[in-house]
């Protein structure tokens, strides 16, 4: 039977380009959704921006089905006079904040509300919701039967400003909501920036000479309140929800909430984004534990927190609560140390790095910041002084997160009184007198004293006997600084020249001690070319440029005797490496030094590469256990690799060869246990210069 052509189209109709519009917009916003809230993408790019210029194109056909929650007015920015003021049907709050250091905050939290609520000791725990302190600005966003209509900030907590129009533009805030959600719903909630688009933008601002932000909640408050939206748009802005203000329910019933997690689980539903971090704790030793387990992490979270917020769960129980002046007798704020204090400049100091860095330090008024009181902090360099304006005796903002090491960011304006001369580089090395100087396109001033500065010897000496250089174990930075103090090194050769007697003479330094540096130096001086290039710690040669060099040129002489040009021919080796490490050798006292090192015993294979490191081992798979008689495992490891093979951290039926050397444990067992055949040190040099037994397993 056909079908009759005119009863087909009637089920199926053409749809209509409004019907068209809310289909795209609602596809938009569910991929939107996944993108910037659940950070979980679902299609590629490519297929949101074509259905994003599909809905361009509809909306510019019929501008009358353009709608101000569409995501293509997200970009269209508006302009404002002025910001309005708006008047909080509910007024924003602030917590009362618990000043106590300690974990045991939330003890004290706790015993006031159960105090204030007539309970007894004997009575159930009260259930706590412990949040983060989110260390941006409070937002309040209105909808209006499921459509954003207002955004304002706290203001005075009575009256805030309207800023809707930048609210727009943060693609975490939903401009629609689902149906069936309170025809009046004002959702509370910090609006912040992440600290890599914080870095990502001050890093655009400095490439296009605007001016940078002293911390994300500057940034994000400053995009907040911009005239121009157009602007806003290009700052990243993120968002949390925590909270409610004004709310109808709707009449045919919607959601009365029970309890703060259950309402903060819904705004979820309904597409706001709310902190991963947030956890009921069912009394305050579970809030005791979170304190402790966010301020471990805080660091390591991708936005400034500078706290956590602990609720009581129970609606209810928060309405019996009440309030106190402005502040909510059923939530309190618990602190973490600060990691930014203001504080005086009292002077400016310069510190020479191993590199002969020149850096400028902060002398500070001493300020407890990060945990810790601080009476340093680093200016970075010349530029950076000159770009935040700082002087002598300016009042300026210094942070300290985690172990890095404390900045100044900023200056307070309005603290200077009287002229203050511009601070200004040193000519001469404040360690060794060699002259300064910075280098054309460089932000950095440096020593020109290379091993000649004390400053510069140190860290030399360090470097050279690093891990992944020479592996000199033992030889530490405590030991190192005792070495160059009691001018017993001057050059790196003078390393090989120690004797015990000198050693033993250096305080606190046992005879048993003193003979395991000089077992680890002479252990050190079977080496690779890549290492030791790495540990002359040359300007811009890092491991991986070391390995290069070696690879194409294969001996020590070639590289030192290389042009430029030569150089230049070198995988990822730029005109900068290859004019540094042509000075580094065109310097008499630096060829000196190679020559003495060599002179000591210092030693690699050599030759071209083919010819040295025939892949005799590629496919195979070593594990190295216990300790070698003259090599290094690191030694051993790259020798092994220099032939082809893989070396792992683990015995299976799959590895080729188990190198064991004293003290080998478990892996020696498994090898044995499996018949993997296993090499003394002899037996691996043995396979490598192609004399050994044929391939394993
Ligand atoms: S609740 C009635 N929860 O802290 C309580 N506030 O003084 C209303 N804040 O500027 C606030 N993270 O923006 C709450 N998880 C959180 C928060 C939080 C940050 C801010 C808030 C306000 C201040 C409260």
């Amino acid at each position: 039977m056909a079908t009759d052509p005119d009863l087909f189209s009637a089920i199926t109709p053409e749809p209509q380009p409004s019907e068209v519009a809310l289909a795209l917009r609602a596809q938009l916003n569910h991929w939107a959704h996944q993108y910037y809230v659940l950070d979980e993408p679902t299609v590629p790019d490519a297929e949101y921006d074509r259905v994003f210029r599909e809905l361009q194109a509809l909306e510019a056909a019929h501008p009358d089905l353009v709608t101000p929650d569409s995501p293509t007015q997200r970009v269209i920015g508006a302009v404002m006079e002025g910001l309005a003021p708006v008047r909080h049907t509910v007024p924003m709050l602030s917590i009362h904040t618990e000043t106590d250091t300690e974990a045991t905050g939330a003890q004290a939290f706790d015993a006031r509300v159960r105090r204030e609520l007539g309970l007894a000791d004997a009575d159930p725990a009260i259930e706590y919701v412990a949040e983060p302190k989110f260390d941006g600005l409070a937002m309040s966003l209105r909808y209006e039967n499921g459509r954003l209509v207002q955004a304002a900030t706290r203001g005075d907590g009575e009256v805030g400003e309207d800023v809707t129009h930048n609210i727009r533009t943060i693609r975490q805030i939903p401009l629609t909501l689902p149906s069936g959600v309170p025809p009046l719903l004002e959702v509370r909630g910090e609006v912040y920036m992440r600290r890599a688009d914080f870095d990502a933008l001050n890093e655009r601002q400095r490439e296009q000479g605007g001016k940078t932000f002293v911390n994300p909640r500057n940034a994000a408050a400053g995009a907040v309140r911009q005239l121009d939206s157009n602007i806003t748009a290009q700052r990243p802005l993120s968002f949390f929800a925590y909270g409610l203000g004004a709310i109808t329910p709707p009449a045919e019933g919607g959601p009365v909430f029970r309890t703060h997690y259950e309402m903060l689980q819904t705004l979820k539903s309904w597409g706001f984004p709310v902190a991963t971090q947030v956890q009921i704790a069912v009394d305050a030793t579970e809030l005791v534990a979170f304190h402790q387990q966010v301020g471990a992490s805080r660091d390591a979270l991708p936005y400034d927190i500078d706290g956590v917020v602990y609720k009581v769960n129970s609606l209810q129980l928060q309405r019996d609560l009440g309030f106190k002046t402005r502040e909510p007798r059923w939530a309190v704020a618990h602190k973490y140390p600060a990691q930014e204090m203001a504080t005086k400049i009292e002077g400016i100091d310069v510190q020479v790095g191993r590199t002969g860095k020149i850096t400028p330090v902060a002398r500070l008024a001493p300020v407890f910041v990060g945990g810790v009181t601080v009476t340093n902090a680093t200016l970075h360099n010349l530029f950076e002084i000159r770009k935040k304006g700082v002087r002598v005796g300016d009042t300026v903002i210094v942070r300290r997160a985690g172990d890095v090491i404390p900045e100044v960011v900023g200056v307070m304006p309005g603290n200077r009184t009287g002229y203050v001369p511009n601070f200004q580089m040193p000519t001469a090395c404040p360690v060794c007198g060699s002259a300064v100087v910075r280098e054309k396109g460089e932000a950095n001033h440096r020593c020109t004293g290379g091993l000649f500065c004390a400053a510069q010897r140190k860290e030399a000496i360090l470097h050279f006997a690093a891990r992944r250089a020479m592996d000199i174990e033992g030889l530490g930075d405590k030991l190192v600084d005792q070495l160059v103090d009691a001018n017993v090194i001057r050059t790196l050769p003078d390393l090989y020249r120690l004797g015990l007697t000198s050693l033993i003479a250096l305080e606190r330094m046992a005879e048993k001690s003193a003979q395991n540096v000089l077992a680890a130096l002479e252990k050190s001086k079977q080496t690779t070319l890549p290492r030791f290039l790495f540990g002359l710690g040359l300007r811009h040669v890092g491991e991986a440029t070391a390995k290069d060099l070696a690879k194409h040129f294969g001996t020590l002489d070639a590289i030192m005797d290389a042009s430029v040009e030569q150089l230049l021919e070198v995988n990822d080796v730029g005109p900068v490496v290859a004019q540094s490490l042509h000075t580094f050798f065109a310097q008499p006292h630096n060829r000196e030094v190679v020559e003495q090192l060599r002179a000591c015993g210092v030693t690699w294979p050599e030759g071209p590469v083919a010819e040295r490191a025939p892949q005799i081992l590629a496919g195979k798979t070593v594990v190295l256990t216990g300790t070698l008689p003259t090599l290094s495992r690191e030694a051993a490891k790259d020798m092994l690799e220099a032939a082809g093979a893989k070396v792992a951290g683990s015995v299976s039926k799959k590895t080729s060869y188990v190198v064991a050397g004293a003290e080998a444990g478990s892996k020696l067992a498994k090898a044995e246990e499996l018949g993997v055949p296993v090499l003394d040190e002899a037996g691996m040099l043995a396979l490598l210069s192609g004399a050994g037994a044929g391939a394993g397993a």
